[in-house]
């Protein structure tokens, strides 16, 4: 693949300050000034001509918007690993490039699912009110009882990347760690952590579940009232994936009844929509999508999505290549 001397670039959503800076001395640059989440048929209309669409999980780069830019659409860079916003399909059929971001978030992913995990287990929310509404009336005995980790069983589901980051920090904590993949890991990459062939399986020996693995259309609604049932009485849900691979209301209920003792989410169905029901909750702690949100990691995800269309007008073929 080949780029233009002045290729043309239309970014989607404000990058970091480093990152705009970089795009702007490489490319002919439009940027989406704003930083609205644009729909579909405005992408289609304001990218016309580009070689480069910059987007982030927020755009749903559909196979309409593909087919109006593919005369001169080359590659497609999202600032995100995930990239179940992109018709991948209808991008390979009409030979259009797509560029993610991998490795560099997992660090940054990990911190947010362990914030979720500890808020989840010892009630951070509940915790944080008390003491801003000054409810807190001081230190007792049976204050915001929570659940302790040590030597109890966290099973993620997906053990990629972000997954075993995940695993490393959870060890400290004392947890022991179970996992359920398409595939069991090798040893080096194991770690010692337990394989469940099944979903089911994994499901019925956690006390704490992580739902880590990517978005895919194929995984929406996997954790339904039937699925969450086979978890013990009282076990915590946090979920850093996708919002819709969990069934929203047969969480809520298992919330409210207790038999899902808390949960920690920061991925919602709909984004930024949030079902009504978890804010109505005092045993959900709920954060904005911010798996990936420190500078580093923002700027790294940007540099990586340069060098690869770098790459790609090279000729090469970056790793960070989805096809
Ligand atoms: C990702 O990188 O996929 C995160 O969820 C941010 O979109």
């Amino acid at each position: 693949m080949t780029l233009p001397q002045r290729t043309r670039a239309f970014l989607c959503r404000r990058f970091t300050p480093a990152v705009e800076t970089a795009l702007q001395a490489r490319f002919v640059l439009q940027v989406n000034e704003d930083d609205s989440i644009l729909p579909s048929t405005e992408i289609a209309r304001r990218a016309e001509g580009c070689e480069v669409l910059l987007v982030s999980a927020t755009e749903a780069v559909d196979a309409a918007t593909i087919a109006r830019l593919a005369p001169t659409l080359r590659v497609v860079a999202t600032l995100s690993v995930g990239y179940d916003h992109i018709d991948m399909a209808a991008a390979r059929a009409a030979g259009v490039r797509v560029l993610h971001t991998p490795d560099v978030l997992s660090d940054a992913c990990a911190e947010i699912a362990l914030m979720l995990l500890l808020n989840a287990c010892r009630r951070g929310f509940e915790a944080d009110r008390m003491v801003r509404t000054g409810a807190w009336a001081g230190w007792a005995p049976t204050q915001l009882l929570g659940m302790g980790l040590v030597g109890r069983t966290l099973g993620i589901f997906g053990m990629g990347r972000i997954g075993r980051a995940i695993a490393v920090r959870a060890k400290a904590f004392g947890l022991h760690i179970h996992y359920h993949n398409r595939s069991r890991l090798d040893a080096t990459l194991e770690q010692g952590a337990t394989y469940h062939q099944t979903l089911d399986g994994l499901l019925s020996a956690s006390d704490i579940l992580m739902v880590a693995a990517p978005g895919a259309p194929s995984l929406r609604g996997t954790f339904d009232a039937e699925r969450l049932a086979r978890l013990p009485e009282g076990a915590v849900v946090v979920n850093i994936s996708r919002g819709d691979l969990v069934d929203d209301e047969a969480l809520i209920a298992a919330l409210r009844s207790g038999r899902v003792r808390a949960a920690g989410l920061d991925v919602f169905a709909n984004e930024p929509q949030v079902h009504p029901g978890y804010r109505e909750l005092d045993n959900v702690f709920l954060s904005p999508h911010i798996g990936s949100a420190t500078h580093e990691t923002r700027d790294a995800m940007g540099w990586l999505l340069i060098d690869g269309i770098e790459a790609l007008g090279r000729g090469e073929t970056p790793d960070n290549l989805l096809s």
